[in-house]
């Protein structure tokens, strides 16, 4: 087996170093940030770091990369208060990805691609058209990760849409029934297959 030490991971190039650390942690969810700006831009970017953080209240978090460069989807969820988060479907993965290219935030990515806003119950920022899963989140609170520069956004679920043939009777969604893709490191896109749900699990007698 291959190991790297410390040493090793130190010494190793930036972009070998950034595919091997994105993608030891695991299969990472794929959405798609709406937002739109105070005076109106929408904007649109993938991001690999939502997470669940709780379920009452339904808060999600997700982590931003150092304030280097204008963030324009944090920029614009801090002044307008609100975003939205899109699952990602295979059909859509080539023009998903493409929203991470550095545009100006006068140029919205929905008009670089064939990407649809849609607007839903007066939310002002824009949802994917089409998108299996759409959630409505209000931005929350956000914490500096003081190690490495990069902050915890939390969010808070307002509006949920899910299409009806993925949505169970007790609430699960099953994500492969959307064709709901997952990201594998950086940039590589995987379609996982359900092997099988088991009950809530109890200590043995
Ligand atoms: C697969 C993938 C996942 C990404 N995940 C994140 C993420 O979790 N956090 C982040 O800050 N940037 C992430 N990015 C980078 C953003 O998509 C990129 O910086 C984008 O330009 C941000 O757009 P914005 O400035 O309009 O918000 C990711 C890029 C790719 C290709």
């Amino acid at each position: 087996m291959h190991h790297f030490g410390l040493k090793k991971l130190e010494g190793l190039s930036k972009i070998f170093r950034l595919n091997l650390i994105n993608s030891v942690t695991g299969y990472k969810s794929a959405h798609l940030i709406g937002s739109v700006s105070p005076s109106g831009n929408q904007n649109l970017a993938i991001f690999s770091s939502i997470v669940h953080l709780g379920s009452n209240p339904a808060l999600i978090g997700f982590i931003l990369r150092p304030k280097t460069v204008p963030r324009h989807s944090h920029l614009n969820m801090k002044s307008t208060g609100i975003f939205t988060l899109n699952a990602i479907s295979k059909s859509q993965i080539k023009d998903a990805h493409h929203t991470s290219a550095k545009y100006p935030d006068s140029v919205s990515e929905f008009d670089k691609t064939d990407l649809e806003p849609e607007i839903k119950q007066g939310w002002k920022a824009p949802y994917v058209r089409g998108a299996k899963i759409q959630i409505g989140c209000s931005y929350v609170n956000e914490y500096l990760i003081k190690e490495n520069d990069t902050v915890l956004v939390v969010g808070k679920i307002e509006h949920l849409y899910i299409e009806d043939q993925l949505l169970g009777e007790d609430g699960w969604i099953q994500l492969d029934k959307g064709d709901i893709v997952t990201i594998n490191g950086l940039d590589g896109y995987a379609i996982p297959n359900l092997i099988r749900r088991f009950e809530y699990a109890r200590p043995k007698e």
